[in-house]
């Protein structure tokens, strides 16, 4: 038995006007918004954030970012900061997600950096790792992400690392309707839910919600978040609807 409250994050990802963020947000409170049996989050664009707050106000979703910079303020043109998304009421913003590592250079030390800002203004980082499908082909997955957790998690202290939520998402997953088994999918679960009791203590392990990311979908959700080390899932696709992100909300309700 897991004590572990299950965890449904959306990762809009570059999708979503202001307008149809609330749109999509109201939708989603109306169906499930006073459950409290399984964490909720909300990850529209920058531009979506405030608008998204105020109509999750009242509501149990909570709201998250995609990405912040790891400085609290300064000269850094087009980049927003903790103490910012902490002002629009944001309560978790996703960090190390592939897509940034991939597109916009962001490398384990940057990342590692990220996480400890957002720890440090309260904010709850959802940290992705993940292995690339020439990594998974050639056998590195476990060495890629232990790597990534080691370097990613770097200063982190013990009270801290329980708040952290940490995203498994196989790049060769994300977008591509290519699911990792069940059985893939635990074994880097149960491998991470390792590294950190190594890296921190066997309760933090215990405490540390480890989310599925990669083409989840109503249909392949509750199998995957029947296994012992799946806490939740990062969802992209599947979350910008409203009918499929509350289909996959009541399959973490119903195993919780
Ligand atoms: P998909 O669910 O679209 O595969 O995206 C997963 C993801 O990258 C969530 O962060």
């Amino acid at each position: 038995m897991t004590s572990r409250k299950k965890f449904i994050a959306g990762n809009w990802k570059m999708n979503k006007t202001s307008a149809d963020g609330v749109t999509l947000v109201r939708d989603i409170v109306a169906a499930i918004g006073k459950q409290a049996d399984v964490d909720v989050v909300v990850c529209p664009p920058f531009t979506g954030l405030e608008s998204a707050a105020a109509a999750l106000e009242g509501s149990n979703v909570k709201l998250g970012a995609q990405n912040m910079h790891f400085e609290a303020s300064g000269a850094f043109t087009g980049e927003v900061s903790a103490p910012m998304l902490r002002a629009i009421f944001a309560t978790h913003v996703i960090l190390g997600h592939s897509e940034r590592r991939t597109y916009f250079g962001e490398t384990d030390e940057i990342v590692n950096k990220k996480v400890l800002a957002a720890l440090k203004n309260q904010l709850r980082p959802i940290f992705c790792v993940g292995e690339t499908l020439a990594e998974r082909e050639s056998g590195a997955t476990l060495k890629v992400i232990q790597a990534q957790i080691e370097r990613g998690l770097e200063g982190v202290s013990k009270e801290q690392a329980a708040g952290v939520v940490v995203a498994y998402e196989p790049v060769w997953a994300i977008g591509t309707g290519k699911v990792a088994s069940t059985a893939q999918a635990q074994e880097v679960h149960a491998f991470i839910r390792g590294l950190l009791s190594n890296l921190f203590t066997d309760a933090v392990a215990q405490k540390v919600r480890i989310l599925y990311g990669g083409s989840m979908k109503p249909a392949n959700a509750p199998e995957l978040l029947a296994q012992k080390d799946i806490d939740g899932g990062l969802i992209g696709g599947a979350a910008l609807e409203a009918r499929s992100f509350v289909e996959l909300v009541n399959a973490a309700i119903a195993i919780k």
